[in-house]
């Protein structure tokens, strides 16, 4: 720790010892505390950064996914509002010939988690065992899979963050890009494509501070042998129409019927072509776009529902409450902020606010319109749900100033609508590109 302290760098025997020692218990958490902060104001090298991240790969199992016969491929997302990509991208990859194993988590504050969202629907089950998870990637599986990590894999890591969760050691390069890919290498997929969040919504506000996690990420999985690419991508707005857990998995399914909001189905065809292309099966954006017009995607992710006990035809859970907020003028929408429809849609019952808190199902935020649309006055623009309609008026409270709406001949009308045409995307990187 003083090594740290002072500003010096970490050797190998002393990371490979603190964290195999903190994971057995032998290292106290004010000490490990103090480390963490330490690192986030002195920083480390990548050398230092690979062998942290090594050193949390080795407190738990790897998976060997070698035996499945077909290559694989993972998804990453460092956290958005309305986030619901994996539900129709692991599908649509899968019905491509390549497996998928999403080991997800559940959400914690103004980011909802996957497995929140696909608990929605009536019988799923998160937790699977080992020998479940590969007979759903095998040949007779749906050969995606969405469910829980199990507690041996990073085991390090799961301490750690719940360390970092409450000492304002969260936001930290080298700590964020050590936790998500020590679990991502210790999953065993032969690539991973790291979406990585810009805005408002995400950990990184701004783009450099996402261009280094992103360029950390990629360096790391090149030293693990693993096939990382990595896209940035804007979290200024919510992705899609809604933000919630039901109602996300509605739009998912619309996704997979052909349908769905644009950003949302440009983002699952720019993840999945280069999911494909890293695991060696390049697939273009035509075919990609028909596999979801013709139900090829849909098929896996009804099997892949039905496998894990969810029923893929049964009506989803309705919030009963619902309360509307409508366009305070004529002209075009130029603010839709992330991170105060996030902070919504939790307040709204969508989120928890400690680790093991229930959260409701049909709660959340419905959107209709997204930035750059004209709107007119008194037009619905926000639908808040929630079982608890006494959650209405903190959740408004959490949109004060996020809802702008300009005029439509403004600068600020012509900068939303350029900024809707250029998709969410903002920038690529691989493995080469000043990792
Ligand atoms: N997600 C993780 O898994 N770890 C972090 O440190 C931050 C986000």
């Amino acid at each position: 720790m003083a090594a740290k302290r002072e500003r010096r760098r970490l050797s190998d025997a002393q990371i490979d010892w603190v964290v195999d020692a903190y994971t057995r218990g032998a290292v106290a958490e004010e000490q490990m505390s103090a480390l963490a902060m330490a690192i986030c104001m002195g920083g480390m090298d990548h050398a230092e950064i690979a062998r942290w991240t090594d050193a949390m790969i080795r407190s738990g199992e790897r998976m060997d996914l070698s035996g499945l016969g077909r290559p694989t491929a993972d998804k990453h997302s460092t956290g958005g509002v309305g986030d619901k990509i994996t539900l129709p991208l692991a599908p649509l990859v899968a019905a491509f010939g390549v497996g998928v194993p999403q080991l997800s988590g559940r959400g914690l504050g103004h980011t909802g988690g996957t497995l929140d969202k696909l608990e929605s629907i009536p019988g799923w089950r998160a937790d699977l065992t080992g020998g479940q998870i590969m007979s759903m990637l095998g040949p007779h599986g749906p050969g995606a899979v969405i469910c829980a990590a199990g507690p041996g894999l990073a085991p390090a890591d799961r301490r750690l963050y719940a360390l970092r969760d409450t000492t304002g050691t969260v936001p930290c390069i080298p700590l964020i890009a050590s936790s998500i890919m020590s679990k991502k290498i210790a999953e065993g997929a032969g690539a991973l494509v790291l979406d990585v969040k810009v805005g408002s919504g995400a950990f990184m506000k701004d783009l450099d501070g996402a261009r280094e996690l992103a360029r950390t990420m990629v360096a790391l999985g090149a030293d693990a042998g693993v096939a990382v690419r990595a896209l940035l991508t804007d979290m200024s707005t919510p992705l899609g129409l809604t933000a919630g857990n039901a109602l996300e998995v509605r739009e998912a399914v619309e996704v997979l019927s052909g349908a769905g909001p644009d950003d949302v189905v440009g983002l699952t065809l720019a993840l999945a072509a280069e999911m494909l292309d890293a695991a060696g099966r390049p697939v273009g954006p035509d075919e990609l776009r028909a596999a979801l017009a013709d139900g090829r995607a849909m098929d896996v992710w009804r099997e892949m529902i039905r496998r894990q006990g969810g029923d893929p035809d049964a009506p989803l859970p309705v919030a009963p409450e619902t309360d509307t907020l409508t366009a305070p003028a004529d002209g075009v929408l130029v603010t839709l902020d992330a991170l105060a429809v996030g902070v919504a849609a939790w307040r709204l019952g969508a989120g928890r606010a400690r680790r093991g808190d229930p959260v409701q199902a049909g709660a959340g935020v419905e959107m209709h319109a997204k930035p750059g649309d004209a709107v007119r006055a008194g037009q619905p623009l926000l639908t808040l749900h929630t079982a608890d309609p006494e959650r209405f008026a903190r959740a408004r409270r959490a949109l004060d100033g996020a809802v702008v709406v300009a005029g439509p001949d403004s600068p600020e009308a012509a900068r939303a609508r350029e900024r809707a045409g250029a998709g969410v995307v903002l920038e690529r990187l691989a493995p080469g590109a000043g990792a």
